[in-house]
């Protein structure tokens, strides 16, 4: 359960947060430890002594505890100073050297530790390997339940992994930016908490109920996942604006006119539009639209390699679907959907007829339904792309899905049927591969 999304937190936002303790939602402050007083550490922290719980604050680093005993933030980020100064004259906030202190006047620790890169770019779990090694020699059996909450960016499968009898674990990703982080923790764009246990998971997000923001409550993976798509979102958005500012400036043209108006659309651009994952795109703009922009660039001696790279990573994409379909235990595979996408008769370079081809090539028995094609009514250009892939197409494209249902030993859908067609196969009782399925379609895999 998530609340709407929401804009940009505004930077006095965190002003203006009051505690709810509406009799539905009584807010309990709890006690809280933090490991790791570093820019999230030390801003959730203060952020979660401001909204009212005592919070003890553990590093390695001497002067960092100093400075916060003192009531002052250890670095600089507007408005910490302030919060930190006011939490601490209040009791609520702490700082020590001593895990055990930490420990044992804790319900919850929350993890903050650094997750750095190493050289070859994977990430370094020293330090918290070596917090959570403490705290599980800390933790006593037999105390009522400890949760452990990774606050830290890291890889899916780390958490899962860590060793700490007699506590539940639960991520819970960071998504605060440096310069803004106070108003970014009081107003979350985004609240994720991932746990296996759901008592775990409540106690998480209850610390922060005074922001009255749904969390998102997902499973452990998803939350460790969900940081990195985010950031890897975040840092494709930057380069994609700057590519097309780029060229725009190249071509006499603001890039700032161009990139406004883009964002005016919050129907197909700024929106969930295009963001589900599923099967390759295809027809007959998006491909070539790219193929042009980046051919001119070219002769404009720009590079662009995150547009450049798009269709490679769409053939990629293809490929994965393709090696699905061909792994399937089936001799007779039946295909819903012809054309590029659903509604449509278009066949310009729809990746279906990459996969068709990709399969009789491999010698798989295979026969098709789309509901707006009959192979002799194709004409144009439609014709030419269709019958310069597939010459003996015409045998291949069943009239009605029944045909093709009971024909095949499974089925694939590499469109998206309406409900009457959804039914029909869902009654046949015949497998499905869905090609639009964002589900994993492989057994998981470790992180390391
Ligand atoms: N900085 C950001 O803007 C930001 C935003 C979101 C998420 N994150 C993630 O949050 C994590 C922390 O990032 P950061 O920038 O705050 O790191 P940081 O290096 O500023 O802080 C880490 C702190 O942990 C302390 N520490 C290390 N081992 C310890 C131990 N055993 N016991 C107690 N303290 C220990 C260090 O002394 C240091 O003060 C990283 O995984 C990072 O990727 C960072």
């Amino acid at each position: 359960m998530c609340r709407g999304p929401g804009g940009p937190p505004s930077d006095s936002a965190w002003h203006t947060v009051r505690v709810d303790q509406s009799p539905e939602s009584p807010f309990l402050p709890g006690r809280v430890a933090v490991f790791g007083l570093g820019y999230v550490g030390c801003v959730t922290a203060a952020c979660l002594a401001r909204l009212g719980h005592s919070v003890i604050g553990v590093d390695k680093d001497e002067y960092k505890i100093r400075t916060v005993q003192s009531g002052k933030a250890p670095f600089y980020e507007p408005g910490l100073d302030e919060i930190v100064r006011e939490t601490v004259a209040a009791g609520k906030l702490s700082a020590t050297a001593n895990a055990a202190e930490a420990i044992q006047n804790s319900d919850i620790a929350l993890i903050c530790v650094g997750t750095p890169s190493q050289e070859n770019g994977n990430l370094s779990l020293d330090q918290l390997h070596r917090v959570v090694a403490e705290i599980a020699g800390l933790l006593s059996r037999g105390r009522k339940p400890y949760v452990v909450a990774v606050r830290s960016t890291v890889f899916p499968g780390v958490c899962e992994e860590l060793v700490l009898p007699g506590a539940a674990v639960a991520a819970n990703p960071e998504f605060l930016r440096e310069g803004t982080a106070i108003a970014d923790f009081m107003t979350p764009s985004l609240l994720v908490v991932g746990s296996s246990d759901a008592a775990a998971a409540g106690r998480v997000a209850g610390l922060y109920s005074p922001l009255g923001v749904a969390p998102c409550l997902v499973s452990l993976r998803a939350a460790e996942l969900i940081k990195y798509a985010c950031n890897a979102f975040h840092a494709v958005k930057i380069a994609f604006a700057n590519e097309i500012g780029a060229t725009s400036a190249r071509l006499g043209i603001s890039g700032a006119e161009v990139m406004e108006t883009l964002c005016r659309d919050t129907a197909l651009n700024i929106s969930p539009a295009y963001l589900k994952p599923g099967f390759a795109f295809g027809g007959s703009c998006l491909p070539k639209d790219l193929r042009a922009l980046t051919f001119r660039a070219g002769r404009l001696d720009m590079k662009l390699p995150l547009l450049e790279s798009v269709l490679p990573a769409n053939d990629e994409h293809l490929r994965r679907s393709m090696r699905l379909a061909l792994d399937l235990p089936a001799e007779r595979l039946g295909i819903f959907g012809l054309a590029f996408k659903e509604n449509t008769d278009d066949l310009r370079e729809s990746p279906v007829i990459a996969l068709l081809e990709y399969l009789i090539g491999k010698g798989r028995a295979v026969r098709v339904f789309d509901p707006h094609i009959e192979v002799d009514q194709i004409y144009g250009s439609n014709r030419r792309f269709l019958f310069q892939a597939i010459p003996h197409i015409g045998r291949l494209v069943d009239k009605n899905l029944d045909e093709t249902i009971n024909w095949a030993d499974h089925l694939i859908l590499a469109q998206r049927p309406s409900a009457a067609y959804r039914k029909l196969i869902e009654r046949s009782g015949k497998p499905v591969l869905d090609l639009h399925s964002a589900e994993p379609a492989v057994e998981a895999v470790c992180a390391e």
